[in-house]
């Protein structure tokens, strides 16, 4: 099966199902307790139908959008994600080699696989930082102008993360880095030789963007343990208040969910905040991005851009959220399954097909360019 026989999400999610040992596959797949929130995050898009518009003259389609003042060909963004590496050899370096040729943005996470500086040479698309908040205040300070020398654009600071979520899923595999597989884990490596026999032959996995503090190779520091003993659950609005005035560029907020937080994230001067729960992976029975657009777009929208992720699966989503007026839209399994698949013309292909699908819904919905689409387009049942 090749990337071109690939013609939506579901297809790129059972190919890579097929190639990726069943403890990776869940690792991208699963999403804390029960998986609710992780379920509604694509079914709130369905309970909200759109309202088009005929005989507008929409021969040429304009898809670019500026947000936090990067201008993208597209209103999607490769929203960051964790250790890509074990999903396919390119791992980071297909995602920016991607977003480049599809001039939009991408992230790169802390716990990324490779360097965002060497990222960074890659693509001239604009790249974000994901980030999170260390008890070492001199580490964040070195963190972020290690970010400001290689030339990132966006500084994105993760704030539902400040404990992990409970994905039973990965339990049961014993997935965690460095790997403590259980026996079900262990058969479900052996079922794809092809996998370990790529994974062996490539570069090792690495953790760059941490790799003096995190060791992987006598494991005597492990991603959890780096989570609850380097991270800072005491961090508070002052402390970012105090990384956004450090950063002094954009600077934003992923995790955001509340009206009041939206308001206070304005009043420290950030200038994006994205309306997200980690892809349902944090706290499940959280409510959706998309369900809290409006009320916060209609809160801060006129003082801060406003994004959002999550469940993002078709271009009609994007339009939705687009119409209720979020400013861009971050993808996340939506491009993984298809790096995990095909590597970066997996991702080249995720993209295309987004793009397609986005310029045809427009034409169809009447839109000639995004900042036609509006809240008259769109009814919840
Ligand atoms: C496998 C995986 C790893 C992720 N790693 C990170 C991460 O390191 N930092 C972060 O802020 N968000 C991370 N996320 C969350 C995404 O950035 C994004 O919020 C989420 O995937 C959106 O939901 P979707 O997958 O339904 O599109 C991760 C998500 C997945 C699926």
């Amino acid at each position: 099966m090749q990337p071109s026989d690939c013609h939506n999400f579901h297809d790129f999610r059972r190919m890579a199902r097929r190639k990726l040992p069943g403890p990776i596959f869940n690792y991208i797949d699963g999403a804390a307790d029960d998986e609710v929130t992780y379920r509604r995050n694509t079914a709130s898009f369905e309970r909200c139908d759109l309202v088009p518009n005929v005989l507008r003259g929409v021969e040429n389609v304009d898809l670019s959008v500026t947000v936090m003042g990067q201008k993208l060909a597209l209103p999607v963004y490769c929203s960051p994600t964790a250790l890509q590496r074990l999903f396919h050899h390119q791992g980071e370096r297909a995602v920016a080699a991607a977003s480049d040729k599809y001039a939009t943005m991408f992230g790169v996470s802390s716990l990324g696989t490779v360097s965002l500086e060497e990222v960074r040479k890659l693509s001239s698309a604009p790249q974000i930082y994901q980030f999170y908040f260390h008890k070492d205040r001199s580490l964040n300070r070195a963190m972020m102008e290690r970010a400001k020398t290689a030339g990132v654009e966006v500084m994105m600071l993760t704030v539902d993360s400040i404990t992990g979520g409970n994905r039973e899923r990965d339990k049961r595999t014993g997935f965690s880095i460095p790997f403590k597989l259980t026996l079900a884990g262990m058969l479900q490596f052996a079922m794809k030789p092809a996998w370990g026999l790529n994974y062996l032959t490539h570069e090792p996995f690495r953790l760059p963007q941490l790799d003096e503090h995190v060791d992987m190779g006598g494991g005597t520091m492990s991603i959890s343990k780096y989570f609850s003993e380097m991270l800072d659950p005491s961090m508070n609005w002052d402390d970012v208040a105090q990384m956004v005035e450090q950063w002094s560029g954009q600077f934003c907020l992923k995790g955001i969910m509340s009206v009041a937080d939206a308001k206070r994230a304005a009043d420290i001067g950030c200038t994006g905040i994205v309306l997200s729960n980690h892809g349902g992976r944090q706290l499940d029975g959280s409510r959706t991005a998309f369900d809290q657009l409006a009320e916060i777009v209609d809160a801060v929208g006129d003082r801060i851009d406003v994004l959002m992720d999550g469940g993002v699966q078709r271009g009609t989503h994007v339009l939705k959220a687009l119409s209720l007026g979020a400013k861009a839209v971050g993808l996340g399994r939506y491009y993984l399954f298809p790096l995990a698949a095909a590597g970066q013309a997996g991702v080249e292909r995720a993209l295309e097909l987004m793009r397609i699908e986005i310029e045809r819904d427009m034409r169809l919905m009447g839109c000639s360019s995004v900042q036609q689409l509006s809240r008259a387009n769109l009814r919840f049942r």
